[in-house]
């Protein structure tokens, strides 16, 4: 797609949106994961909009995905989640999986909060764990590839620091206080849609990864282009299997149960995060 195309959709759909919640000035976006969905029911004042309603977007297919976006107020700001969001996996271009990034950008978002269903790497992990992420390691294709849009971003943006400092201090702060344990750690992302073999798995731990998935990087990637402050999580639904022990398979279905267990642990955390933006910083 060339570059007026997309910029032609991306303000396309923020104007049919405004449309719809003239007063929504959220403050930060939410896209959440496979199973994660419950978050959205903590959304009070809500304004709920289905993605198949706005013009120029894809409507998600996946296992354990909606589709809408739900406008309304958390932790006591306004905000914006993403309940479904689009895998490269499913077919979609780069441009349309992070569409919906650029589209909150645009309505004022200036945090991000992803999460995500991963697989755990890192031995020590546990099925039900929530892992904050430091970092990331990007094995499918950079979604900032082709011209350049000035309007949001540089050309090569900085990626030092992908995931905001200090909403990580607090929520391991958070964790301690509610007395419940978080893990840190690295997220690698592939395209999927296949799982990894075991050879991949001990490639992956060998250069770092903690735990794999097949989203988030491409969100995240362009949320930083375009400036915002990301504050990212991985709900580890099944340990990456690196022993060749073919009587332990990847199951879709699983990936959505297990998450959904530690689906209110998460929201407890974005939901005191949020709470905690000072609002001073606006
Ligand atoms: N691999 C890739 N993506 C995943 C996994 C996994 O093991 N579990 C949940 N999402």
């Amino acid at each position: 797609m060339i570059m007026t195309d997309s910029i032609a959709r991306i303000n396309e759909a923020v104007g049919y949106i405004k449309g719809v919640v003239p007063q929504a000035r959220p403050l930060v976006g939410i896209i959440l994961g496979s199973g994660l969905g419950r978050l959205g029911d903590k959304i009070t004042e809500q304004t709920v909009i289905p993605y198949g309603d706005i013009p120029g977007f894809p409507v998600s297919t996946v296992l354990g995905h909606k589709g809408v976006f739900i406008f309304g107020k958390l932790g006591g700001k306004p905000v914006v989640a993403m309940q479904g969001r689009f895998h490269f996996y499913e077919g979609y271009s780069m441009d349309l999986v992070t569409l919906p990034v650029r589209v909150m950008a645009l309505l004022g978002v200036k945090y991000l909060f992803v999460s995500n269903a991963a697989g755990g790497i890192n031995r020590e992990f546990e099925i039900g764990d929530l892992m904050v992420l430091k970092d990331h390691i990007n094995l499918m294709p950079n979604p900032l590839i082709g011209p350049n849009m000035d309007q949001f971003g540089t050309r090569f943006p900085d990626m030092t620091c992908p995931y905001d400092r200090e909403f990580t201090q607090r929520a391991f702060q958070i964790a301690e206080e509610e007395g419940v344990r978080l893990r840190k750690g690295v997220y690698l992302a592939t395209s999927g849609p296949s799982y990894e073999t075991p050879s991949e798995i001990r490639f992956f731990s060998k250069v770092g990864a903690d735990a794999v998935g097949m989203s988030t990087v491409p969100e995240v990637i362009v949320a930083r282009h375009c400036s915002l402050r990301v504050f990212g999580m991985s709900v580890i639904t099944n340990k990456a299997n690196m022993d060749n022990d073919c009587a332990v398979l990847n199951d879709g279905a699983d990936v959505v149960q297990k998450a959904d267990a530690s689906a209110k642990l998460m929201t407890m955390i974005f939901e005191k995060l949020i709470e905690s933006i000072d609002n001073e910083q606006n």
